[in-house]
């Protein structure tokens, strides 16, 4: 038995787009052929995936009429049946075609940004009737290169009315859908508005019904910004607002590369799966784990199918190393937090008049408490052994 193998209750998800990407990049054309949406969700199933997520133009094509659409939808949803796959999340495709070349919801003419409503409209009807309790809003082309093009704040402005009006329509509908805005700094666009998680959660507190509303951070996309996942994703958690993940290898200073999950930056990816899973302490993510990622240029479709699996036994096997390192006398140690009976009721529960002065009494020797080595090299090379799998040795 395999101890690492994906299972229905690992809750791994994927994009009908990732897997089923074809290797097209700016400067070559596809290197694989266009894979039906049904023979990607059985294999999905047979790999041991929870459920696939997809954009209303993955399933339906732009511009099929409404017959088109009911029939392909009731397909679908026999193979997704037939299977045991779940669709978690949905999203709407508002970068593909030329109409969004400025933008969708923050484009300078009306009837783009109409355009953008209605269509987002169809796609979570078209979600809520695949069962999807996540909406994620990826606004790819939200963005500029001639900056002067409009006032950003202008464009802040057009997002917020939209997603105010589109939770409008999810309440009204009666559905079961929240939203979660994912952040990208750049790609497609030169500099896409709200860059990072942290912009998005700032953002979301300004919306009308802000409750409904958290963010989907991807590796790949604070890796470009330079900033560590972990923190934009332990703030969302702290927030209560990480209703998804979009899990990818990504190196810094580089275009979206969305490489197989721990292709690169391991020792990320092993302290993103800690928190997540919560061996540290602290509240797991209950979410599905969704890979947005897709096979290198150089693969066939059976090379696919091996970095599908490896996105799932590598997330499996992080959590077992983070498991076995958080368990680790050795390790509990050191980051043991130490009670202090004086100071504690001190540092917490905010201000008062008499902490103020008892603070100011406090007798501390800064040389003192500055020489004390803090066993912090010994911690990071025993999350390396952990993370080597030799811990033990
Ligand atoms: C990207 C994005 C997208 C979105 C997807 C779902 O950089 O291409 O990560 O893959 O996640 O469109 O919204
Ligand atoms: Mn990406
Ligand atoms: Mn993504």
């Amino acid at each position: 038995m395999d101890a690492y193998a994906p299972k229905r209750s690992d809750r791994f998800t994927f994009g009908l787009w990732t897997v089923g990407n074809p290797g097209r990049d700016p400067f070559g054309a596809p290197v694989r052929p266009v894979q039906e949406p049904a023979t990607l969700v059985r294999r999905l199933a047979e790999l041991g995936a929870y459920g696939v997520n997809l954009h209303d133009n993955d399933l339906v094509p732009f511009g099929a009429s409404a017959a088109e659409r009911d029939r392909i939808v009731g397909e679908f949803k026999r193979v997704l049946d037939d299977c045991g796959l779940v669709v978690p999340m949905a999203t709407t495709n508002l970068f593909s075609h030329p109409i969004f070349k400025d933008g969708a919801f923050t484009a300078n003419d009306p009837k783009v940004r109409a355009f953008a409503l209605r269509k987002t409209m169809e796609a979570i009807d078209l979600g809520v009737e695949l069962g999807a309790r996540t909406y994620v809003f990826w606004g790819g082309r939200e963005g500029s290169e001639a900056d002067a093009c409009r006032d950003p704040r202008t464009a802040l402005k057009r997002l917020r009315e939209a997603i105010d009006f589109l939770c409008g329509y999810v309440i009204e509908s009666g559905y079961e859908l929240r939203f979660a805005l994912e952040a990208k700094p750049n790609e497609p666009r030169g500099d896409i508005y709200l860059a990072t998680t942290g912009h998005m959660l700032h953002f979301i507190e300004t919306l009308e019904h802000s409750q409904m509303v958290g963010v989907n951070p991807e590796v790949a996309h604070e890796t470009m910004a330079g900033l560590s996942m972990t923190h934009g994703v332990a703030q969302a958690m702290e927030a209560g607002k990480l209703f998804h993940i979009d899990l990818n290898g990504q190196r810094i200073g580089r275009y979206d590369q969305d490489l197989r999950f721990g292709s690169e930056d391991l020792k990320q990816a092993f302290l993103l799966v800690r928190l997540l899973e919560g061996t540290g302490g602290g509240e797991p993510y209950d979410g599905p784990r969704h890979f947005d990622a897709h096979a290198y240029r150089t693969e066939d479709m059976e090379g696919v199918w091996d970095f599908a699996g490896g996105c799932m036994r590598t997330y499996n096997i992080l959590r077992e190393r983070a498991r076995a390192f958080d368990a680790d006398p050795r390790v509990r140690e050191l980051i043991a937090e130490k009670p202090d009976a004086l100071l504690d009721p001190l540092l917490s529960g905010g201000y008062s008049a008499e902490k103020a002065h008892a603070l100011r009494e406090l007798e501390i020797d800064p040389d003192a408490v500055a020489a004390r080595g803090l066993g912090y090299e010994r911690l990071d090379q025993l999350l390396t052994e952990h993370l080597l799998g030799v811990a033990g040795a």
